[in-house]
């Protein structure tokens, strides 16, 4: 089974967002996609509850005690995590994990804030004991202003505590496009074509990453 953790100790920055979007993606395409949502707040929990039947089947995956249920004959476990994920609760989701997703917003907090996040998870390696592939989605950007720039500039500088380089995958833009598809239990793939075409192509790069063994563990 694939398991894929989306996470960042910031609220706000897309983790929901990503990890609906990502699971329905994959089941659109006919995956056996489970969703497991270990954030009280519940939103991607909420937007399964939405999930019109005619649209392609997400099982849901219940989380109690902080353990995963993972539904049988499950092919992609998504995992949507809260915000302020430290210490022995994170290393538990991370030991489930096969690749990281780490949504940011283009600010220089928020991206100090990862990094530091970042050496956390290297602090927690023993454990987590076993690999994980990690890299970064700069989200809501918006497109018009230089923290754009600045932030591909910095998100290309960032270094993983073995020296190695955090990949950066791709940049996704501020729309309402997210907003509408979530209201209506749908990711963008599944939603407004003709409206969500240059948003599906700035998906690619991410999509192609997550079915290469290149976010797999070595
Ligand atoms: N690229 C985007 N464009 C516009 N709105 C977005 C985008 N990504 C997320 N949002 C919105 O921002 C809010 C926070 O996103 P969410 O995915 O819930 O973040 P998190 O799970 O990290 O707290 C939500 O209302 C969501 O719809
Ligand atoms: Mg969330």
């Amino acid at each position: 089974m694939r398991s894929i953790l989306v996470l960042n100790p910031k609220g706000g920055c897309g983790k929901s967002t990503l990890a609906t979007n990502i699971a329905g993606y994959f089941a659109s395409e006919g995956r056996r996609v489970s969703l497991a949502d270990c954030d009280p707040q519940q939103s991607s929990s909420d937007w399964l509850s939405m999930r019109p039947e005619s649209a392609a089947n997400i099982k849901r995956a219940n989380v109690k005690a902080g353990k995963i249920d993972v539904p049988r004959r499950t092919e992609i476990l998504v995992i949507d995590t809260p915000a302020a994920l430290h210490g022995q609760k994170l290393a538990n989701y991370a030991r489930v994990s096969q690749t990281m997703v780490m949504p940011m917003m283009p600010s220089p907090l928020d991206i100090r804030a990862a990094e530091r996040f970042i050496e956390e998870l290297f602090s927690l390696r023993k454990l987590i004991d076993r690999k994980i592939k990690v890299a970064t989605v700069a989200n809501r950007v918006r497109e018009d202003t230089i923290a754009a720039a600045k932030l591909e500039n910095y998100l290309d500088k960032i270094k993983l505590p073995s020296g190695h380089k955090l990949p950066f995958i791709t940049m996704l833009r501020a729309t309402q496009n997210y907003i509408k598809a979530a209201e209506r239990g749908l990711s963008i793939f599944e939603f407004a074509p003709a409206k969500t075409t240059y948003d599906r192509e700035q998906w690619q790069p991410l999509l192609r990453w997550l079915s290469s063994v290149r976010s797999l563990p070595g």
